[in-house]
C-alpha cells in the first residue's frame, strides 16, 4: 500500500519549478517553495500568480480556488524550510555540481523517511544521489513544459531505488492526474531521447537556409498533427535548458551526432535569445509567455 504524501517541498521556482509548485498545489497538497534568495522567490511567486490569473480570466479557476490554491503555497528562502516535507522535488538549474549540492543539503536537512526527487531532463539521476546518504529514496520525476498541462510524469528509478518509494511517487503522480511511466537512468530517459534529436535536427535544417522557421513549423504542425513546431517548441522549452540537454545526452549518450548541438543554439543562447523566456528565441515575443509572433 503507497504512503501518503502530504507535504511537498520544491526547490527553484524557475519555469519548472513554479509549474510543478502549481500542479501539486492545484491537487490539494501543501507546498512549501523554495528559493535561494528574495529576488527568485519573488520571481517564482510572480509565475505561479500570472498562470493561476491567466486561468481565472479564461473562465477555468474560480477566483476562490485560485486563492485556496495561494493559500496552500508557503514561500520560503533557503533549504531548512524543509524539514517537514514528505517529498521534495529539485527543480535547480541542469549542473551535476549544484544539484548533488543541493541534494547534500536536503539530505542534512530533510527528516528521515523524506523522498528526494530530481525533476532532471539528463543528467544522471545515480551521481545526484550518491550526494546523499539515501539513496535509495532518491528518485527521478521528470514533469514536461507547461508542467500544468503537460500530462507526463516520467519516473527515473536507478539501481539502489527502493520499490517502494518508486510505488509511493507512482501513486502521488496518480492522484495529480498525470500518467506515471517508470523508466531506468539512461540519458534523456523517454521522451528526450526521442525528441531532442528531432528539434537539434530541424534547427540544423532552419540554419542551412532551406526553410523559413514559420514554413518548418507549419509542417510539423499542418503534417504531423504536433500542436508546435519544433522551432516554437525550442522557444517555450528555452534555448539554454534545450542547449543543456543536447549536451549531456551527446557526452552521455556515446557522442551520438543527432545530439551535438547545433551551432545556432549556442550563438542564440550567447546572444541571449532564450525563447519566451527572455522574449526572444526564434520567435519574438510581446512579454514572456505571450505566443506573438513579430
Ligand atoms: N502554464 C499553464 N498553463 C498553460 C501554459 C503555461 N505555460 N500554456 C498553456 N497553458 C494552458 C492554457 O491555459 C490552456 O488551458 P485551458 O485549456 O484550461 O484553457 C491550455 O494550456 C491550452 O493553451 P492555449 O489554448 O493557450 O494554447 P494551445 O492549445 O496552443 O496549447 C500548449 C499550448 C499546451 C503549450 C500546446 O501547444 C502543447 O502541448 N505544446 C507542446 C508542448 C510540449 O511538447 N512540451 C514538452 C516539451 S519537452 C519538456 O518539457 C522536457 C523538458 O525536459 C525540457
Amino acid at each position: 500500500m503507497a504512503r501518503e504524501l502530504h507535504t511537498i517541498g520544491v526547490v527553484g521556482l524557475g519555469t519548472m519549478g513554479a509549474g510543478i509548485v502549481e500542479v501539486f498545489a492545484r491537487n490539494g497538497l501543501d507546498v512549501v517553495a523554495v528559493e535561494i534568495g528574495e529576488a527568485a522567490l519573488e520571481r517564482g511567486r510572480g509565475i505561479l500568480t500570472g498562470s493561476t490569473d491567466r486561468a481565472v480570466a479564461r473562465g477555468k479557476l474560480d477566483p476562490a480556488d485560485r486563492d485556496a490554491l495561494l493559500g496552500r503555497v508557503r514561500f520560503e528562502v533557503g533549504l531548512d524550510a524543509l524539514r517537514d516535507a514528505d517529498l521534495v522535488i529539485e527543480a535547480v538549474p541542469e549542473r551535476l555540481d549544484l544539484k548533488r549540492a543541493v541534494f547534500a543539503e536536503l539530505d542534512r536537512v530533510c527528516k528521515p523517511a523524506a523522498i528526494l526527487a530530481t525533476n532532471t531532463s539528463s543528467l544522471s539521476v545515480t551521481e545526484i544521489s550518491v550526494a546523499t546518504h539515501r539513496p535509495h529514496q532518491v528518485v527521478g520525476l521528470h514533469f514536461f513544459n507547461p508542467a500544468p498541462v503537460m500530462k507526463l510524469v516520467e519516473v527515473v528509478r536507478t539501481v539502489v531505488t527502493a520499490d517502494d518509494v518508486v510505488a509511493d511517487v507512482a501513486a502521488l503522480c496518480a492522484r495529480l492526474g498525470k500518467r506515471g511511466v517508470t523508466i531506468g537512468d539512461r540519458a534523456g530517459f523517454i521522451a528526450n531521447a526521442l525528441l531532442f534529436g528531432y528539434l537539434n535536427h530541424a534547427v540544423t535544417m532552419f540554419e542551412g537556409g532551406y526553410v523559413s522557421r514559420e514554413d518548418l513549423d507549419v509542417a510539423m504542425r499542418a503534417g504531423c498533427g504536433l500542436p508546435m513546431g519544433p522551432l516554437a517548441l525550442m522557444d517555450l522549452i528555452g534555448l539554454d535548458t534545450a542547449y543543456e540537454i543536447l549536451d549531456t545526452m551527446y557526452r552521455r549518450g556515446g557522442r551520438d551526432r543527432r545530439h551535438a548541438p547545433a551551432p545556432l543554439i549556442k550563438q542564440m543562447v550567447t546572444a541571449g535569445f532564450l525563447g519566451r523566456k527572455s522574449g526572444r528565441g526564434f520567435y519574438t515575443y510581446e512579454k514572456p509567455g505571450s505566443p506573438k509572433v513579430i
